[in-house]
């Protein structure tokens, strides 16, 4: 049966890289995969008073993580904000991995896209967010690594992927992520 895989793109503009990145990569991806966006732009700054002593944590956290958890996997599309994450995406990898000892992220075999019109295709923002993985027991594709740079340039008017060594390299990355999920699979926690 096919694996689901959850889509969080770091990126809340609607002309974004990196959400045209992601949705080419679900174009070429093999067919024992299928994806779901997860949006990320609504959900309320993480702050543990909204959940603790009583407090019943926000509708959009718990609609978030319920997602999450009905995913056999993630992928991470991010951008680099001053060589860093996101505020957007890291929020959302802190509201799932919260309240402490319920994280949704253990165990989901993942992999990260950096995309930038920059040369150096969002590097620091990929490693950083690596960062948080190894402690949130996500195992993380290693190889491909993918830094997509020029992001710019890729696109056609109608805003497809039209650089053929790109599709290219996302259709293996997918290949490699597919595989991945499959040989990765695990209970969460476990
Ligand atoms: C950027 N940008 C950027 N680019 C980069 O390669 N390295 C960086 O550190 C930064 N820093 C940064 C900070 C902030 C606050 C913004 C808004 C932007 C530029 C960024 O790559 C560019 O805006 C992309 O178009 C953002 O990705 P999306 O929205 O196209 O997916």
């Amino acid at each position: 049966t096919a694996k689901k895989i959850g889509i969080l793109v770091g990126s809340l503009r609607k002309d974004s890289y990196t959400r045209k990145v992601a949705q080419a990569l679900v174009s070429l991806a093999p067919s024992t995969l299928t994806f779901e966006f997860i949006d990320i732009g609504e959900l309320p700054l993480y702050n543990q008073d909204l959940e603790e002593n009583g407090a019943v944590a926000p509708a959009a956290w718990t609609a978030f993580r319920q997602r999450v958890q009905g995913c056999d996997g993630v992928l991470f599309f991010t951008p680099e904000y001053n060589r860093s994450v996101p505020a957007a995406l890291k929020n959302a990898i802190d509201v799932g991995s919260r309240p402490y000892g319920s994280s949704v992220w253990g165990g989901k075999p993942g992999a990260i896209l950096s995309v930038s019109p920059g040369a150096i295709g969002g590097f620091g923002a990929n490693h950083h967010l690596r960062q948080s993985m190894v402690f949130l027991d996500v195992p993380l594709l290693q190889q491909p690594e993918a830094y997509i740079g020029g992001a710019a340039k890729l696109f056609d008017d109608s805003g497809k992927l039209a650089n053929e060594g790109t599709q290219q390299f996302l259709q293996k990355f997918a290949a490699a992520y597919a595989h991945w999920v499959d040989t990765n699979a695990r209970p969460a926690n476990a």
